[in-house]
C-alpha cells in the first residue's frame, strides 16, 4: 500500500477541506476510484458536480463520511444488518443504501428517499473527511464524465476533467481499482415491520466479494434482479464504465479465430487476455494491426489495473478491443460486471456480419 509520505501533504488536505467549505469541487483519492467531491450541505457545489460530469440530476450521489458513528446523523431506521456490515467492512469499499435523514437533500439522492453512504479507507480521503469536522460529509461520484471509465489516478482526473475541478488531491493509484459494492435492504423506508429481517440486496458488485457479505449476514443476501426503469441504480443504464473504443468480449476458445477474422478485415485490434493459455498463444500472434496486452490472472489485480488499461488502450487508436471473457466464478463478478457494461454499446451497434457466440 502507498505510504502517507508519498500522498497529498497535510497542507494540501487542509486546503482541500477549506475549498470544500467555501463551496468548491475537489477530486480526491479513495481506495476504489477517485471521487469528485462537494460539501453535502452546499446545493450549488453539488449542482456543479452534476454539471462537470454531464450527469442526469436524477442519478444519486454517494455520501462519504468519516466513520460509522455518524450513520444515524445521515440516515434513519438503520437496520441491524447495516450495522453489522458497517462494523465489518468500514472503512472500506462498501456503500450502504439507507433511508435518508432530512439533512440529506433530494438533490443528492436524485429525488429518492434513500441515500448511499460509505466510509472510504484511503488515508487521504479519511484525512480530508476528518478535516471537515464531525458533521462534515462529502457527496462524491466517481471523477469521470458520465458513462465513462472511472479514474484510478490523479492524472486520469486531470486528463478527463481538467480545469473544471477546483483542486485534485493526489493519493497515488487506487488499491482496489473498481467502485464500491453497493448494498441496500428489501422493504426499505416502507414495510417497517419487515425491516429488521429484510434481505440485503447487492445493487452493484464491487470491492467486497459476495461470500464475505453473506458470511456476515448468515446468507441473507442476494444479487439485485434486473433493475426496472424507475430505479436509479448503476445497472439501470445500458452502457456505463465504458471506454470510447468499441469493446468486444470473446470466449477463450473463439479468440484466435475471431482476432484473425477481424485482422483480415483490416481492423486495428487491441487484444486483452488473462489466462496463461491465451496469453501464451497470443504472445506469438502480434502483427502489424494487432497488439496484445496480457492482464494478471487473479481477479483483484485484474480489477486494480482494468480502468487504467482501458484508458491506455483508448489512447492508442485501436478500432476494436477484443477481451478474453472471464471465468464465471464469484471472485470475478465485479470485473465481469464492468466489462459487460463497457461492452454494451458495441453489442448494440454490432452489424449483422459480426460473429455471434452461442
Ligand atoms: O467506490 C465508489 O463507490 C466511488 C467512490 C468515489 O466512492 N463512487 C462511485 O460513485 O462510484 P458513482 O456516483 O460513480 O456511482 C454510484 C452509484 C450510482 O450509479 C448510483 O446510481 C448509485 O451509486 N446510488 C447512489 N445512491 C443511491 C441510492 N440512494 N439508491 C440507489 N443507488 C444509488
Ligand atoms: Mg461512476
Amino acid at each position: 500500500m502507498t505510504t502517507f509520505a508519498t500522498l497529498a501533504s497535510r497542507n494540501e488536505i487542509a486546503a482541500a477541506a477549506a475549498m470544500l467549505r467555501a463551496g468548491g469541487v475537489v477530486a480526491f483519492p479513495t481506495e476504489t476510484v477517485y471521487g469528485l467531491g462537494a460539501d453535502v450541505c452546499n446545493p450549488a457545489a453539488v449542482k456543479r458536480i452534476f454539471e462537470i460530469k454531464g450527469r442526469p440530476f436524477d442519478h444519486p450521489l454517494i455520501v462519504h463520511i468519516a466513520d460509522s458513528s455518524k450513520l444515524q446523523h445521515w440516515a434513519e431506521d438503520v437496520p441491524e444488518q447495516a450495522w453489522l456490515l458497517a462494523e465489518r467492512f468500514w472503512p472500506g469499499p462498501l456503500t450502504l443504501i439507507l433511508p435518508r435523514s432530512r439533512r440529506i437533500s433530494k438533490n443528492i439522492t436524485g429525488g429518492q428517499d434513500t441515500v448511499g453512504l460509505r466510509v472510504p479507507s484511503h488515508p487521504v480521503a479519511l484525512a480530508l473527511l476528518d478535516a471537515l469536522g464531525p458533521e462534515g460529509a462529502v457527496a462524491a461520484p466517481s471523477a469521470n464524465r458520465f458513462g465513462h471509465v472511472s479514474p484510478t489516478t490523479a492524472a486520469h482526473v486531470r486528463e478527463e476533467l481538467g480545469d473544471s475541478v477546483d483542486m485534485v488531491l493526489d493519493g497515488g493509484p487506487c488499491e482496489v481499482g473498481l467502485e464500491s459494492t453497493i448494498v441496500g435492504f428489501e422493504g426499505q423506508g416502507s414495510q417497517k415491520s419487515h425491516r429488521e429481517n429484510s434481505r440485503a440486496i447487492i445493487f452493484r458488485p464491487g470491492g467486497i466479494p459476495l461470500a464475505a457479505l453473506a458470511e456476515v449476514l448468515n446468507g441473507n443476501i442476494a444479487m439485485a434482479e434486473k433493475p426496472n426503469h424507475t430505479q436509479r441504480v448503476p445497472g439501470a443504464l445500458a452502457s456505463h464504465y465504458a471506454p470510447a473504443t468499441p469493446l468486444e468480449l470473446c470466449p477463450r476458445e473463439y479468440l484466435p479465430l475471431r482476432s484473425l477474422e477481424l485482422e483480415l478485415k483490416g481492423v486495428n485490434l487491441g487484444i486483452v487476455t488473462w489466462s496463461a493459455q491465451c496469453t501464451e498463444q497470443l504472445n506469438h500472434w502480434e502483427r502489424n494491426n494487432v497488439m496484445h496486452f496480457p492482464m494478471p490472472p487473479a481477479p483483484e489485480s485484474y480489477g486494480r489495473l482494468l480502468y487504467a488499461t482501458l484508458r491506455r488502450l483508448d489512447n492508442q487508436g485501436f478500432d476494436r478491443l477484443l477481451i478474453e471473457a472471464l471465468p464465471d466464478e464469484p471472485e470475478w463478478t465485479a470485473v465481469m460486471d464492468r466489462l459487460r457494461r463497457a461492452s454494451c454499446n458495441d453489442v448494440k451497434t454490432n452489424s449483422k456480419d459480426e460473429a455471434v457466440y452461442g
